[in-house]
C-alpha cells in the first residue's frame, strides 16, 4: 500500500503524542457503542425470529425495544461507530508509516464492513416501524364494522416486509461480526511486530492471539449489552412505563443472566489476551491498567450476582458506568501495549520525520501574521512580474542569487539599493521590516511553486 505513504507525512514526536491520545478516545468511544450495538441486533434479530408469528409476543416487542433503546439514530451509529474506527486507521497508518503490514488494509476492510452493517442494521431496524404502521391499518380494517376483509395487497407487502426485514437484520448482523474479527486483527497485528510480515493477512486473522481477543471483545459486547439492557429499561429516567409486569420481568431475567454469565467469563479471557501479547507490548503501565480493568470487572459481576439472587435492580446505573469505564481502561490497555512495541518503530518514524522536515522546510517559514502575497499584489505586481520583463527584472531571474535567504531579499525589498544599469533604481515602497520580510517569503516560496 505504497499509495497510503503518500498522502500521510511521517508523524514528529508532539504529533505521535497526540495520535496516542486520539487512538485511545476513539477506542474509548467506539468499544462501548459497537459493542451494544452488536449485542443489541444480535439479540433483536433472534427474538424477532422468535416472535415472527405473532406480533403481540414480548419477543416482538423486546426485538423492537432492544434496538430502539440501544443504538438510537443512525447519525449516531455513524458519528460513534464508523467515525472512530476511520480515526483509529488513519492513526494506525501514520503509526506504521513506510512499514510494509496488513494493519491498515484490514482496519480499511473493517471500517466498509462496520459502515455497511450500521446501514442495515437501520433499514432493518427502521422496518418495525412499517409493520407498526400495517399493524394499525390492519386493526382498523379488522374493527371495521362491515367486518371488513384484509386485501390481499396488504397480506402479501406484510409478508414481503418481513422477509426483507430478516435480510436486513441477517447481514446487518454478518457485516458487524465480520468488520470486528478485521478491527481486532487490525488491533493485534498492530502491537506484534513479530507477526507484521506473516504471510497472509486473513490466516492471521484465525490465529490464536486475534481469536482471543476477538471472542473478549463479543464477550465484553454481550456483558456490556445485558447492563445496557437493565439500565436502559429499567434505571434510566425511571426506567419504561408502558410494558406488562410480564413483559418486564422476562427482560430483567434474560438481561441479568445474560450480564452475568458473560461478565464471569470475562476475567479468564482477559487474563488469557494478556497472554497473548507479544514480550514487548509490556510495561509497568500495561499491568496496571489490566489490574484496575480486572477490578471494574469483579465489581460488576459483583453487583450483578446481587441482581440475580435479590432480583436488585437499583445498581443498574452504577454497573453501566463501571462497563463505561472498563471501556476506557480496555482501549487505554491496547494504546499502553502498542505505546511499548511500537517503540523501535516509532523511533523510525522519529527519524524519517526529522528527514521528511529538513527536505521541506529548507525555507525556514517565518510567520510574522502579515500577508505577503496581499502586499505583493498591492506594491510590487504593478512593476513585477515572476516571470516576465515588466518595469522591473522578472523575480525569475533576480531572486535566485538570494539563496532562498529571507533576510537578505528582505532588507533589499525595505531599502531598494541600484543593482542592474539596464533598469532604473527601485523607488523604495515605504514597507515596515516586518512586512517586507513578509513580501520576501512570499517571494521565495512562491517561486519554487510556479518553477
Ligand atoms: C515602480 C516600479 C517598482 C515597484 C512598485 C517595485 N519595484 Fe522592485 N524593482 C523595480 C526596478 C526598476 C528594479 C531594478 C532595480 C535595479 O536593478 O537596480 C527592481 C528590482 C527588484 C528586485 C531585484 C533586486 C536585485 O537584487 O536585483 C526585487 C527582488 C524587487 N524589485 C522586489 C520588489 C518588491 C518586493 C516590491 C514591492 C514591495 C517591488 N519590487 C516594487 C521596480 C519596482
Amino acid at each position: 500500500m505504497d499509495f497510503l505513504n503518500e498522502i500521510v507525512i511521517p508523524a514528529n514526536d508532539t504529533h505521535l503524542q497526540v495520535l496516542k491520545f486520539v487512538l485511545f478516545i476513539s477506542l474509548a468511544l467506539f468499544l462501548p457503542y459497537m459493542g451494544a450495538t452488536i449485542g443489541g441486533t444480535i439479540f433483536s434479530v433472534y427474538f424477532n425470529r422468535k416472535g415472527k408469528n405473532n406480533r403481540r409476543t414480548i419477543y416482538y416487542r423486546f426485538a423492537c425495544d432492544i434496538l430502539d433503546k440501544l443504538i438510537f439514530s443512525k447519525g449516531v451509529g455513524l458519528g460513534l461507530g464508523v467515525v472512530p474506527v476511520l480515526s483509529a486507521t488513519f492513526v494506525y497508518m501514520q503509526f506504521m508509516y513506510e512499514t510494509k503490514t496488513a494493519v491498515v488494509g484490514l482496519m480499511i476492510v473493517s471500517t466498509i464492513l462496520y459502515y455497511l452493517g450500521i446501514t442495515l442494521v437501520y433499514k432493518y431496524k427502521s422496518n418495525f416501524d412499517i409493520e407498526e404502521v400495517v399493524d394499525s391499518l390492519k386493526s382498523v380494517i379488522e374493527s371495521d364494522k362491515h367486518e371488513g376483509q384484509i386485501p390481499e395487497e396488504v397480506k402479501e407487502y406484510e409478508a414481503g416486509l418481513k422477509q426483507v426485514k430478516s435480510t436486513f437484520g441477517g447481514w446487518g448482523l454478518v457485516c458487524l461480526i465480520v468488520a470486528s474479527l478485521f478491527f481486532v486483527g487490525g488491533t493485534t497485528l498492530i502491537s506484534n511486530p513479530s507477526a507484521w510480515e506473516h504471510a497472509s493477512p486473513i490466516i492471521y486473522l484465525f490465529s490464536i492471539p486475534v481469536l482471543i481477543n476477538f471472542l473478549f471483545f463479543i464477550c465484553a459486547s454481550l456483558a456490556f449489552t445485558g447492563i445496557a439492557v437493565l439500565f436502559y429499561f429499567f434505571g434510566w429516567q425511571g426506567g419504561i412505563k408502558d410494558r406488562s409486569d410480564n413483559y418486564k420481568a422476562y427482560v430483567k431475567k434474560f438481561a441479568g443472566s445474560l450480564a452475568f454469565y458473560s461478565t464471569i467469563i470475562l476475567p479468564v479471557l482477559f487474563l488469557a489476551s494478556f497472554l497473548t501479547y507479544h514480550t514487548h507490548a509490556f510495561s509497568s503501565s500495561l499491568f496496571i491498567i489490566g489490574a484496575l480493568a480486572l477490578g471494574t470487572i469483579l465489581l460488576t459481576a459483583n453487583f450483578l450476582y446481587a441482581l440475580i439472587r435479590n432480583s436488585e435492580i437499583k445498581y443498574s446505573g452504577a454497573m453501566f458506568y463501571l462497563m463505561i469505564a472498563t471501556f476506557s481502561l480496555m482501549s487505554l490497555k491496547d494504546v499502553s501495549a502498542i505505546n511499548a512495541a511500537l517503540k523501535e518503530q516509532f523511533h523510525k518514524v522519529h527519524i524519517l520525520a526529522e528527514e521528511y522536515e529538513k527536505k521541506h522546510n529548507k525555507v525556514a517559514v517565518v510567520d510574522t501574521g502579515i500577508n505577503g502575497e496581499e502586499i505583493f499584489n498591492a506594491k510590487c505586481s504593478a512593476c513585477h512580474k515572476f516571470d516576465q520583463k515588466l518595469v522591473g527584472p522578472p523575480y525569475k531571474e533576480t531572486v535566485p542569487k538570494y539563496n532562498d535567504n529571507v533576510k537578505k531579499l528582505a532588507a533589499f525589498i525595505y531599502n531598494p539599493v541600484k543593482v542592474n544599469p539596464d533598469y532604473p533604481a527601485m523607488p523604495n515602497q515605504g514597507l515596515k521590516p516586518k512586512e517586507a520580510e513578509a513580501v520576501a517569503q512570499y517571494i521565495i516560496t512562491h517561486l519554487k511553486e510556479v518553477k
